[in-house]
């Protein structure tokens, strides 16, 4: 793909008007400063996304999406950054120079854009068969009929159906002036060979007698197909799809998607189920986030395909055991891909299809809403019920359970993991961690994720320790030596009993990890101060304090003696760092467009938050600067408060060894820094008054 050059970048985004973006989606109506309307990106009635044409800023203080307006499209139209540029480049009529195409690209562009058309060409003679010829409306439009589809979800999903004949598709294909070697490459028409595997020249359909499914791609056009048979004959296949080919990649493409795509984001889950007819029926029942696998199991692919739409995925699965294996088998992928995976198991011997036909649309709704579980704790009982009574069957149980958590990216949503696995199992979590730690270490691990995308486990972007998923991430815990390996049931019985004791009469030296502050949960304080600073950092930055200091300059200065603790922050701070030191001001405005999504969002997020942490967190009262007309107050408030809450950290640590057996001289030691961030905290105190009288 041709890269759009910055300046060409820089001219789109200060052409496009964020008004009109927005407008061409929601209706906007103006209150005050910004406009109004209800948010396209969740279910609301009364409206609380706000676009700001001064910042060029949008944000949903409901559902808390925010950014400038490439970011707008790429949420609303579920689209990359570069086709989301193109999108706006085609609005305002700014021509993006492609790279020249050669003749050979030329070619295969045309080659793609006839098989497109002849896809399309079927889907409408398949639909039209279905609802006009008699054949097509005994058989097949009866049959619809008879699984409970109405006109309405047929026509939504182009359904159709292909006469019993060997070239019925053929010749109105040829009639239609197409030529016929795009039929074949869409595998709408077979090459009949010889015994020898050679061409004889003779040509059928391939779909013959069958209820057709057209297969679209998220901009709606028709890439394949799935045709269901009529008849009761066990030798044929109930279903036939079409064959890979260059429009249908099968591992990117997901049924349903096309139509389920708004209401995906807009109830914020992605339902994920197996067959056609259960997207069809579910669709049908008001159920309209739903897509399907088409029986296979789940692709890389498919899963970025719903990331766009929403983290959040509900496996919808028959409550066999067939099914059951199938919903562990896939979601091991969809929780590497970050995304938040729950499971809803049907009656034995129902799927999503026929328990809405018989239960009707409300009490389904009300199934998948009481009965959704989430994954692991799914899984977790599971297992811990097939190995209930069996240690070696258990401590088999737990790494299962451990390896699915290890492929979940976050590490805070890992550690709730393991405090919940450790419940159901009844197993201390510090022997559960240890035994994680050793997983995710071990080489067969390592080399399942190396190459390609890097560690999915890493703490992404956390500095120190993201290179591995190890837990606490970054504590590091040196491996004990164990005198010799454990067998299968020592291990299970430490497994089982824990602790240090089982340990030692293993004659294993237990390895405890120890918590390591880096490890601790921020406090909350500590991350608003921090995010308070950079805020007036990122948002002044060349506002002058007086002739001669920047806000930026001001800070910066101010800050030296403790560095932002939260890495996103730290790095936001290096970025402003890097520009003042390259003779700019940082520019929110800029800043937001910038190419890392994370980035992205903090930039949108902290230009429009309404930013009112209380000063004093001993009484509750909430201050507001006037931070435009006095930034330096601000400042002063931001830093003091910044660097108290350090020192508050160091009081409570020094505290803290203090309940700890120490010699004289060691408490003594302890006792005297007591005294003096005692004494800095205090004046700290004292200088937050005066900063929040003069602001007051
Ligand atoms: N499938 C397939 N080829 C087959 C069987 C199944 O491609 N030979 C796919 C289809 O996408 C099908 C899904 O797997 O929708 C689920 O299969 P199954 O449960 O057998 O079919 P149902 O969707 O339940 O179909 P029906 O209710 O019409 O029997
Ligand atoms: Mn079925």
């Amino acid at each position: 793909m041709a890269r759009i050059p910055k300046e060409l970048v820089d001219h789109i985004i200060q052409t496009a008007d964020i008004v009109e973006v927005v407008g061409d989606f929601v209706q906007l109506k103006r209150k005050g400063q910004n406009l109004w309307a209800p948010c396209p990106f969740h279910n609301e009635k009364s409206p609380s996304f706000s676009v700001n044409p001064a910042k060029s800023l949008y944000k949903c203080f409901g559902c808390g999406k925010a950014g400038g307006v490439v970011q707008f499209v790429m949420d609303v139209e579920g689209t990359s950054y570069v086709e989301a540029l193109k999108y706006l480049a085609k609005k305002y009529a700014i021509e993006i120079q492609e790279e020249e195409k050669t003749p050979q690209q030329q070619l295969e562009q045309n080659e793609r854009d006839s098989q497109f058309i002849v896809s399309d060409f079927a889907k409408n003679h398949y639909h039209r068969l279905l609802l006009n010829s008699e054949e097509g409306m005994s058989i097949g439009y009866g049959y619809l009929k008879e699984r409970g589809l109405t006109l309405n979800t047929i026509q939504t999903f182009e359904l159709g159906y292909s006469l019993d004949a060997w070239d019925d598709l053929m010749k109105a294909a040829e009639t239609a002036g197409f030529d016929k070697k795009y039929l074949e490459k869409t595998g709408l028409t077979v090459i009949r060979t010889d015994d020898q595997g050679k061409d004889t020249g003779r040509r059928y359909d391939r779909f013959r007698g069958r209820v057709m499914f057209p297969i679209h791609n998220i901009s709606g056009r028709v890439v394949g197909f799935g045709a269901r048979t009529l008849k009761r004959d066990d030798k044929m296949a109930k279903y036939l799809n079409s064959p890979e080919s260059e429009i249908y990649h099968k591992s990117d493409v997901l049924y349903g998607l096309f139509q389920a795509r708004q209401a995906i984001r807009t109830q914020e889950v992605c339902y994920l189920v197996e067959g056609y007819l259960d997207v069809l029926s579910l669709y049908q029942g008001g159920i309209k986030n739903v897509v399907a696998s088409s029986g296979t199991s789940l692709t890389e692919g498919q899963i970025r395909l719903i990331k766009r739409y929403s983290d959040n995925v509900t496996v919808l699965y028959d409550g066999d055991a067939a099914g059951i294996k199938a919903s562990l088998r896939g979601t091991d992928l969809l929780l590497e891909g970050g995304l938040n995976v729950r499971v809803v198991l049907f009656p034995d011997g129902d799927d999503p299809d026929s328990y809405i036909r018989k239960v009707g649309d409300q009490r389904f709704t009300e199934y998948i809403e009481t009965k959704s579980q989430d994954f692991i704790t799914f899984k977790t009982t599971l297992v811990a019920r097939e190995a209930s009574g069996d240690p070696v069957k258990k401590a088999e149980a737990i790494r299962d359970v451990l390896h699915s958590i290890a492929k979940v990216p976050d590490a805070i949503k890992r550690q709730v993991f393991l405090q919940q696995t450790s419940a159901t199992f009844g197993i201390d979590e510090q022997v559960l961690i240890t035994e994680y730690n050793k997983l995710v270490k071990s080489p067969s691990q390592q080399t399942k994720h190396s190459g390609g995308s890097g560690d999915n486990l890493g703490n992404y972007g956390q500095g120190a320790g993201s290179a591995n998923a190890g837990y606490p991430p970054s504590a590091n815990p040196r491996s004990a030596p164990a005198p010799r390996p454990m067998s299968d049931e020592e291990e299970a019985e430490m497994l089982m009993y824990g602790g240090a004791e089982a340990a030692e009469s293993l004659g294993t030296s237990f390895q405890s990890t120890t918590k390591a502050a880096e490890n601790e949960p921020l406090p909350d304080m500590l991350q608003l101060c921090e995010r308070e600073v950079l805020r007036l950092l990122v948002l002044y930055a060349g506002r002058e304090i007086d002739p001669e200091v920047s806000v930026a300059g001001y800070l910066m200065g101010q800050l030296g003696e403790y560095p932002l603790t939260v890495p996103l922050y730290a790095e936001m701070w290096e970025i402003c760092r890097q520009e003042l030191l390259a003779g700019r001001f940082p520019d929110a405005r800029q800043l937001a467009q910038n190419e890392r999504e994370d980035i992205r969002q903090l930039i949108t997020d902290l230009a429009t938050e309404r930013y009112e942490i209380s000063p004093n967190w001993r009484t509750k009262e909430i201050y507001v600067f006037n931070e435009v007309d006095l930034p330096q107050l601000a400042c002063d408030n931001a830093v003091l408060r910044l660097n108290k809450v350090h020192v508050q950290r160091e009081l409570d640590q020094c505290l803290e060894k203090l309940r700890h057996p120490l010699d004289d001289a060691e408490m003594f030691e302890i006792l005297g820094d007591i005294k003096r961030l005692k004494e800095l905290d205090n004046e700290l105190a004292a200088l937050l008054g005066t900063v929040v009288a003069r602001g007051a």
